[in-house]
């Protein structure tokens, strides 16, 4: 037997189906007394804790109670950069972008500042139980760097990539097609496939960037097709309605990707809720990925996205807080959003889906389901652990649940960061609970960059 095997003991639910795609409750196994055995931050097992003790008695035991094992969160859309201004109040998109957004992506021209965010970006994204990230950065090559070498010293399998605009926007913040290409191009080359990093293209959206922009951008996806393609679309109907004015050559806003080879498998394509039935068919067939923002898409009055119906076309979905426009680190309260905006468009999803969304839905849009995501043997131990009764208010609903789906809703919908009991990164634990006090939960390792 490996020194290296570590058993959590547990309640286990994996989600080893889409439940869209089969009954919610089929789609799942749930062990009350279960067991997730690592050995070499890999998931070598999981089952019934009794059997798993038993044929590894010398595993070192971490025991969590009734806590529920699941696949750490995976973020699919944010903007590490905004860390500092999340929740900032009062403007719609355009508005917000250049009060709040521009000015503080200047500041990361200043590696200190890039070093300083990234490291309390992530932390918080651990706090919360989310240990993967597709990350937009910003123009300035020193925003990436410092990115992945945050990501790296936690072992934290993300995606990021350089923004890149060349119009529309302070002149401090934009490039020319060229420059966006070869600085992106360079970035691939130090980063992509280095250790859990992988590189996304990352032209902002159509608006920022130039037709030329998006060719070149669209050649470089070319050249490196293994690396992912990341942007917004069709988020408010002003911004429709500029891609329009802007591209009055291009039939739709998706043809403004699609016409310069950014649309295809490997394309995360943020929002996509003002879209017309054509656009849909387009990117389903393509293999793209729509990326579901609902904290943003209520803070900042976008539209309510329609989850039911892009599963129902078999599109590739992906769940995100789309921090700093989102208004949460959380993915809980971003499952409970987008169950609160299914809900308006005439749905109810099953806890199943949400966390499926979350998870394997999320980790599928950035093309790594068979890495992390799910519970699945051989898959990265990338897990979070989370307590059902964080809160009185949610203790005593939980205290009701007759089936594990009765017992964690209300942690999804009430929860927060209290609710993370433990976090694992590719098998190390990197948050730790301190009995009887929330406030002081964040393992110490990871605690100065919060400045706690
Ligand atoms: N569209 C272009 N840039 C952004 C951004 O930073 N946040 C959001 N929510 N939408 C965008
Ligand atoms: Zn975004």
């Amino acid at each position: 037997m490996s020194e290296t095997e570590t058993l959590l003991l547990g309640q286990v639910l994996d989600i080893h189906t889409d439940p869209f795609a089969t009954a919610p409750e089929a789609a799942a196994r749930h062990e009350r007394h279960g067991a997730v055995l690592i050995r070499n931050g890999l998931i070598a097992a999981t089952g019934p804790a009794e059997a798993l003790r038993a044929a590894h008695p010398r595993a070192r035991m971490i025991d969590h109670g009734a806590g529920l094992i699941l696949p750490g969160f995976v973020d699919a859309h944010a903007h590490y950069p905004q860390t500092a201004i999340i929740a900032s109040w009062g403007k719609r998109l355009i508005d917000w972008l250049d009060s709040y957004t521009y000015p503080e992506e200047m500041r990361f021209s200043d590696p200190a500042h890039a070093g300083a965010i990234a490291a309390r970006h992530l932390d918080l994204l651990l706090a919360h139980g989310t240990t993967s990230v597709a990350s937009f950065c910003t123009i300035h090559p020193a925003s990436v760097t410092a990115f992945f070498e945050a990501a790296a010293a936690r072992n934290m399998a993300v995606v990021a990539g350089r923004t890149c605009m060349d119009r529309n926007a302070p002149a401090g913040l934009c490039d020319d097609a060229r420059s966006a290409h070869d600085e992106s191009a360079a970035l691939i080359g130090a980063w992509h496939n280095r250790g859990r990093a992988r590189y996304a293209i990352t032209p902002r959206f159509s608006p920022t960037s130039t037709p030329e922009q998006l060719e070149a951008l669209g050649a470089l996806w070319a050249a490196h097709p293994d690396c992912l393609m990341q942007t917004h679309l069709s988020e408010q109907e002003d911004e429709v309605a500029w891609v329009r004015a802007l591209y009055p050559d291009r039939r739709d806003y998706l043809d403004t990707y699609e016409a310069h080879g950014l649309l295809g498998p490997g394309a995360m394509f943020g929002h996509a809720i003002w879209l017309s039935d054509d656009e849909h068919a387009r990117l389903h067939d393509s293999g793209a990925a729509l990326i579901h923002c609902p904290t943003s898409n209520t803070f900042i009055g976008s539209g309510l996205f329609d989850t039911a119906r892009a599963k129902r076309e078999g599109q590739v979905v992906g769940l995100a807080t789309d921090t700093g426009g989102g208004s949460s680190f959380s993915m809980l309260r971003t499952m409970a959003s987008a169950y609160e905006v299914a809900q308006l468009r005439g749905s109810a999803l099953h806890p199943a889906q949400l966390l499926w969304l979350a998870t394997a839905g999320s980790a599928r849009a950035l093309r790594a389901e068979a890495r992390i995501g799910t519970l699945e043997t051989g898959t990265e131990a990338d897990l979070a652990v989370l307590d059902l009764a964080s809160t009185p208010a949610i203790a005593q609903r939980a205290a009701r649940a007759e089936t594990v789906w009765e017992a964690v809703f209300p942690t999804i919908m009430m929860g927060d960061d209290r609710a993370i009991a433990a976090t694992y990164v590719a098998g190390q634990c990197m948050q730790v609970p301190e009995a009887g006090d929330h406030s002081r939960k964040v393992n110490p390792l990871i605690a100065d960059s919060l400045g706690l």
